[in-house]
């Protein structure tokens, strides 16, 4: 059987039922009970990282509750972009949830918005009027990466689930059992050094590991498995360079680091960060006040990029810090 690379496989794996969702236990403990209840089912709120199961929860639930064509006719799918207009929430939204017209009134009616923590919080406000006077059948999913974006009279009218970034273990369990699926094998020898780049790369969301490791196959890339590639392609900087870098902070060579980070080509800065850090602990003669010293930096550094500060400045402070503690 020929590889499947014509499916993007986050959505071939996108989980179908509760118990494909890997990990989450607690929240998808309690999601079963409510769902249960049908029309006594609370409004939600599913908040937390990226790539750790809220829409494929989401999902499940609308197709749970309202089968077939039902779905078609009772799921209003929205994302915080289609909600920047106060008129398209008001007109749309008040529509959908208040018409209830013969066929539908018996029926349960589901909104699922997402990107929530995304909409103004003027239109917040009358989202809110909207989901205080929805009639007992409509039920609303908002979806959130930071729930403290969203106000309080919303949170309080929900119930919270609140999702988490995916251990390393439960993130290879689940590339491997893809991998299985699509019947490829990693080369033995390689294996561990594989699974454990991938899960570096995804920081614990599991579609950016997915996507990693379908583009690694897409590439090629495990015939003579090359990690560094692999770190490539998925916006991180090659080992190497790494050393190099590590050797020059060492040397308290500021020239040489600073040419280092101009050489890269296509650098995000926050993977680079993210490398950096797990060189730090191994920095010859650093004493641990130093070293805690440091981390605030990257802290620091990472709030600011994340903040729209200029990255290449940030970064070459960085940099000066980590030579001059
Ligand atoms: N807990 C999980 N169990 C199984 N698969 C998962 C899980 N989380 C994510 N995935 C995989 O990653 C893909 C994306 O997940 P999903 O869309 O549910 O993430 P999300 O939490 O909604 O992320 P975002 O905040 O970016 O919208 C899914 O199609 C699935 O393949
Ligand atoms: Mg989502």
């Amino acid at each position: 059987m020929a590889i499947d690379l014509e499916t993007p496989w986050v959505e071939k794996y996108r989980p179908k039922d509760f118990e494909e969702i890997v990990s989450q236990n607690i929240a998808i403990n309690n999601l079963k009970k409510f769902v249960s209840k049908k029309f006594d089912m609370p409004h939600m709120i599913f908040a937390g990282p990226a790539g750790t199961g809220k829409t494929s929860c989401a999902l499940i639930i609308a197709n749970k509750l309202l089968r077939g064509e039902k779905y078609y006719r009772n799921v209003m799918e929205l994302n915080a972009s289609d909600t920047v207009r106060m008129k398209f929430v008001r007109e749309k939204l008040k529509d959908f949830v208040s018409q209830n017209m013969i066929l539908t009134e018996n029926e349960l009616k589901m909104v699922i918005l997402d990107e929530a923590d995304n909409i103004p919080k003027t239109v917040q406000q009358t989202l809110r009027r909207i989901i205080e006077s929805a009639p007992n059948n409509v039920k609303f999913i908002l979806m959130c990466n930071y729930i403290n974006e969203i106000i309080d009279p919303i949170i309080s009218r929900c119930a919270v689930f609140r999702f988490v970034n995916l251990p390393k273990e439960k993130i290879i369990e689940r590339l491997k059992l893809i991998l299985k699926k699509e019947n490829i094998t990693i080369p033995k020898a390689k294996e561990k050094e594989f699974f454990e780049a991938l899960y570096f790369i995804s920081a614990g969301d599991l579609r950016k590991a997915i996507n990693a490791l379908q583009m690694a196959v897409a590439l090629e890339l495990l015939e003579d498995l090359d990690i560094n590639e692999l770190l490539k392609i998925s916006g991180f900087v090659e080992q190497s360079l790494l050393d190099q870098l590590k050797r020059s902070i060492e040397e308290k060579n500021f020239k040489t680091a600073r040419e280092l980070l101009y050489s890269i080509d296509f650098l995000d800065s926050r993977n680079f960060i993210r490398q950096l850090m797990k060189v730090v602990p191994d920095l010859g003669n650093q004493k641990n006040f130093y070293y805690f010293q440091l981390l605030k930096c990257f802290g620091k550094v990472d709030f600011r990029i994340s903040q729209g500060a200029d990255e290449r400045i940030q970064l070459t402070a960085l940099l000066a810090e980590l030579i001059n503690p």
